[in-house]
């Protein structure tokens, strides 16, 4: 028998439920004890979630899976659904790829694109990504591109810069690597896609060597529903769904029910995320503007997302200031360092519009105070 025991466990759930069997000895566990939650779970008197409740989730919840499907523009069967887009990350590097084989991650870079394929004991090495313009150093990607890498890692927009790369450049970069490896898998983690406001279909229909990621999280303020997925061919989905069951069992039904109800309504969610950040960036712009201008500050505002990626001017490692603005003004950023930049920091703007002003404020005058500080002792 070569399937593995959970997948043949979730296809049989599916088939045990629409079949409506009556004997059914599989579970190693109770069945739900929906007479309890009916007293203590506020949704699960709502007719609405008793209905979408009512059925298997063995691939993930159908009703969802169809409506990620035609939100993207793909089919159904292209879709893994993940637990956010860190089981998507895990998820590609588990599945297709191998200990001792290589992976080739753009820098800088998001930390997990480069550590969990360390972590699962593939070799890791890096292509630089310009940090104004976003653009991958194609010769560094092709130096980096051997016989054995099975897997080349980028995320767009890029974290930590928000810098966006189009369709072409996209093809640009897969040509590189067929070039070098016909083998060789492009994985795009696309979480931060949906705040360009064209509408792209998913970058894996395009090449069926490519595999986006995607989730709730970032766009859409939903990180808690753990909504994730995978677009990928047939094929690599096959591949994927098999290996999916390892890292997350069978996945929330009741988390995965809530999230269909939010895209029944997709729309309204994105219109607000949209809204939200466009008055923010104009807000983060106007604040940083004296600071570039005076070059306490380098850097600038992405036309997308709700991150910019900064540095001061003359210091080649952020931490110092990090440290300051932390125990000084009680302010946080993220040092660069977690991205293989030391000399940024990154600042996100997609709080809300009130907790954002206090912030940026107080962000503006920590800032002066530490260039002042440290102009006076290099005087
Ligand atoms: C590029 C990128 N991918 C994935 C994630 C994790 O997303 P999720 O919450 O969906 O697991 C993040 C979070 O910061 C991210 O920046």
């Amino acid at each position: 028998m070569k399937i593995s025991y959970l997948s043949w466990y979730k296809d049989l759930l599916g088939q045990i439920y629409r079949d409506n069997t009556k004997y059914n000895l599989l579970s190693s566990g109770i069945s739900e004890p929906w007479d309890l939650l009916n007293e203590d779970l506020p949704e699960s008197r709502d007719p609405k979630f008793k209905t979408r409740m009512a059925t298997a989730n063995e691939w993930g919840h159908p009703l969802l899976i169809e409506q990620i499907a035609s939100r993207y523009g793909v089919n159904p069967k292209n879709i893994t659904l993940t637990c956010g887009a860190s089981n998507g990350i895990i998820l590609c590097a588990l599945a297709l790829s191998s200990r001792y084989m290589k992976v080739a991650v753009e820098t800088p870079v998001y930390e997990p694109l480069w550590r969990v394929p360390q972590e699962l004991g593939m070799e890791v090495s890096f292509f630089g990504r310009h940090i104004t313009s976003g653009e991958i150093d194609l010769d560094q990607l092709a130096a980096r591109i051997t016989k054995d890498t099975q897997l080349a890692f980028i995320s767009n927009l890029h974290n930590p810069t928000g810098s966006f790369i189009s369709e072409s450049q996209i093809i640009s970069i897969l040509e590189v690597i067929k070039g070098c490896n016909k083998d060789c898998y492009l994985v795009i983690d696309e979480i931060y896609k949906d705040f360009v406001p064209d509408d792209f279909l998913p970058a894996a229909t395009l090449d069926d060597s490519i595999i986006t990621i995607s989730s709730l999280t970032k766009v859409y303020g939903l990180g808690f529903l753990r909504c994730g997925w995978i677009v990928a061919s047939e094929n690599l989905t096959n591949r994927l769904r098999h290996a999916q069951p390892l890292i997350n069992g069978v996945g929330s039904r009741q988390l995965e029910v809530l999230t269909s109800f939010v895209f029944d309504s997709f729309e309204k969610y994105r219109k607000a995320s949209r809204d939200k950040v466009s008055v923010n960036r104009e807000y983060v712009k106007r604040q940083l503007a004296p600071l570039f201008k005076s070059d306490v500050v380098k850097g600038w505002v992405p036309d997308y997302g709700c991150v910019a990626f900064l540095r001061l001017s003359n210091w080649a490692d952020s931490l110092p200031l990090v440290d300051y603005l932390a125990k000084e003004f009680s302010i946080f950023v993220v040092p660069g360092w977690f991205f293989r930049e030391p000399s940024f920091f990154r600042i996100g703007f997609g709080i809300d519009l009130d907790h954002l002003k206090s912030s940026m404020q107080q962000l503006v005058v920590g800032l002066n105070d530490f260039d002042a500080q440290n102009s006076v002792k290099n005087q």
